[in-house]
């Protein structure tokens, strides 16, 4: 597995039945299944021919019942879980999924690609409780890991946009993000034509991340 599943497969708290819904390649179900992390997994995707890769996979536990796939879009065609992952896609096909699934696990662990603002807000609608929510560095990149339980929960404007455990303890990588994406804001602040506002937004969006860097700059400094 990537350093970037592994991480995932690290959050995804011991159940009973488990299912990854999108799961591609069924790594993860496998690694379940293997470290004893579930009793029964359900491996699921929109789209047959990426779920075969996961049958093959995990034939063995599938001819022995202990695993199942289904082709499904969401969660629509799932058997009841009490976990499931939703991992690899952008923030607003996760929150379609929630809103249309029939069902919704007590356990979710959920790794947008972006977006990530609109999947915290719909799964704290959805009566969800924040377990974890932070930034982590795998395989050369950023990646954020929402893990869930049901339970009511309000979000602040910052942990909307950041994710709480960032917010609250400051993890390295997170602290780094800040710091490439401030830059990144400052970069296009510098951008020649710019309105006064648009160079504005750029420095209030430069600055609300720097609050996380601890080099706060000010708008004279560049
Ligand atoms: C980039 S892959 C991610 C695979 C794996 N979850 C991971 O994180 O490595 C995204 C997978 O999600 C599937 N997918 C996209 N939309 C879906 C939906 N609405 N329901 C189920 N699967 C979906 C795609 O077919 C694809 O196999």
């Amino acid at each position: 597995m990537t350093s970037r599943l592994l991480e995932i497969y690290s959050r995804i708290p011991y159940c009973r039945a488990f299912a990854d819904v999108g799961c591609d390649h069924g790594y993860i179900a496998k690694a379940m299944l293997e470290g004893g992390k579930c009793d029964r997994a359900v491996v699921s995707d929109v789209s047959a021919k990426c779920l075969m890769k996961a049958e093959k996979l995990l034939y063995g536990y599938i001819s022995q019942g202990k695993a199942v796939s289904c082709v499904s879009d969401g969660f629509s065609n799932i058997p009841p879980v009490d976990c499931a992952l939703i991992a690899g896609m952008g923030g607003e096909e996760i929150v379609k999924i929630l809103d249309s699934a029939p069902f919704l696990p007590e356990k979710l662990v959920l790794q947008p690609m972006k977006n990530c603002d609109k999947v915290r807000v719909c799964a704290v609608s959805k009566g969800y409780k924040i377990v974890s929510d932070y930034t982590f560095i795998a395989d050369g990149g950023f990646y954020v890991i929402i893990s869930l339980e049901k339970g009511e929960d309000s979000l602040s404007e910052e942990e909307k946009e950041f994710g709480r455990t960032n917010v609250e303890q400051r993890p390295e990588a997170f602290v780094l993000w800040a710091a490439k994406e401030a830059e990144k804001q400052r970069g296009f602040a510098s951008i020649a034509g710019l309105s006064e506002g648009q160079r504005k937004i750029f420095y209030y969006k430069a600055e609300r991340l720097e609050r996380y860097v601890g080099n706060r700059r000010t708008d004279e400094d560049t």
